[in-house]
């Protein structure tokens, strides 16, 4: 038996600059109709000019070590879950360590897509669960706007950006957190990818030139593995704690789409007050949208002791996963 992992604190951060749908209508052929009956979303907020994931990143984790209760030289681990860090070297969790003054951190990035800060908790819970670390501070970070491709309508107003954190510790106070599943499926790469910009094909003019540095996406493809591994993970999840899907308190998951969530919840023959949502208003940060998602349930008091909480998180690899919370 390993040590029991706690989640002991929450944070998340937000740039300030916002799109909306009558932004879109101006950029491409589109309508505010068009967006929201297709995905629910209304606004995102995005990085201006200068800002960068890692500002974002560091806010996050700062908000909630804060929550936690926790000085930074306690951190033991810091993983940031992105797929848009600054660059690519060093990584984006190695200029958190600095800005936060992380003295006694090791620093790792993980690339899981949407499904990153569920396999980032994952990662950081076997070390805390192994006694390689007392504390971990995992941070889901992503800026989407600067790899969409905002001349194609199909995925430009999905996407936003945001930064969402959480502290993971042994010990007393704080709430169990575990039942870890992550899985994926790599047959298929090309369902949502981003062609340009790795070692395969470095940028060049010509990879520009054909905006191979965006992502590009088979948004029917997508929808249909999105709603498939929602269901057998919120199921999955229930039969594991011996509970059915209607008695989850809450479900916290990616933000993704109105939709998606929607029939979802129809074919578990769940509530939809079962399950947080704020897509309308971020659009899907990735990684980021299911630990801004906490977040913002915990603090807007909808996490209540005694509560059986499940994170269920799917994206581009194809990856998903889900953990639950006893709070
Ligand atoms: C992208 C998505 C919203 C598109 O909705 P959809 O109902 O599947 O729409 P389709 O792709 O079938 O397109 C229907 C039509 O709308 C058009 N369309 C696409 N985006 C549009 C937009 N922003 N505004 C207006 N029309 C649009 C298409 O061009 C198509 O037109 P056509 O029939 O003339 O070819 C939907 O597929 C989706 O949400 N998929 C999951 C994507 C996702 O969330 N990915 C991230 C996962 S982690």
């Amino acid at each position: 038996m390993g040590t029991a992992v706690k989640l002991l604190g929450t944070g998340s951060f937000v740039p300030e600059r916002v799109l909306t749908n009558a932004d879109f209508e101006r950029m491409v052929d589109t309508s505010d109709e068009w967006i929201m009956s297709r995905t629910g979303i209304r606004e995102r907020h995005v990085l201006s000019d200068g800002e960068k994931n890692s500002d974002m990143a560091v806010q996050a984790g700062y908000n909630a070590l804060q929550a936690a209760h926790i000085a930074p030289e306690d951190v033991d681990h810091i993983i940031v879950c992105t797929f848009t860090p600054d660059m690519l070297v060093p990584n984006c969790a190695c200029v958190v360590q600095s800005r936060l003054d992380a003295v006694n951190a090791g620093a790792v990035d993980i690339n899981a897509a949407c499904t990153g800060f569920i396999s980032g908790l994952t990662h950081g819970a076997a070390l805390v669960g192994s006694g390689q670390a007392r504390r971990v501070l995992v941070i889901a970070s992503e800026v989407l706007s600067r790899v969409t491709d905002y001349q194609d309508r199909g995925t430009c107003v999905l996407f936003g950006d945001g930064a969402g954190a959480a502290v993971l510790g042994s010990g007393d106070g704080g709430h169990a957190i575990g039942d870890f599943f992550l899985r994926a499926d790599g047959s298929n790469p090309e369902a949502l990818w981003i062609p340009a910009g790795g070692s395969n094909l470095p940028a060049s003019a010509n990879t520009v030139a054909e905006r191979l540095h965006f992502i590009k996406m088979n948004g029917r493809e997508v929808f249909k593995f999105a709603v498939t591994r929602m269901i057998e993970l919120i199921e999955g999840a229930a039969e594991r704690a011996g509970i059915k899907p209607g008695d989850i308190d809450l479900v916290v998951p990616h933000q993704v789409n109105q939709r998606i969530i929607q029939a979802a919840v129809e074919r578990l023959g769940m509530r939809e007050e079962q399950f947080y949502c704020n897509l309308e208003w971020y659009g899907n940060t990735s990684a980021a949208s299911a630990a801004i998602a906490l977040d913002e349930a915990v603090r807007k008091g909808r996490v209540k002791a005694g509560n059986t909480v499940v994170l269920v998180a799917f994206g581009g690899g194809f990856t998903w996963g889900s953990t639950t919370i006893k709070w």
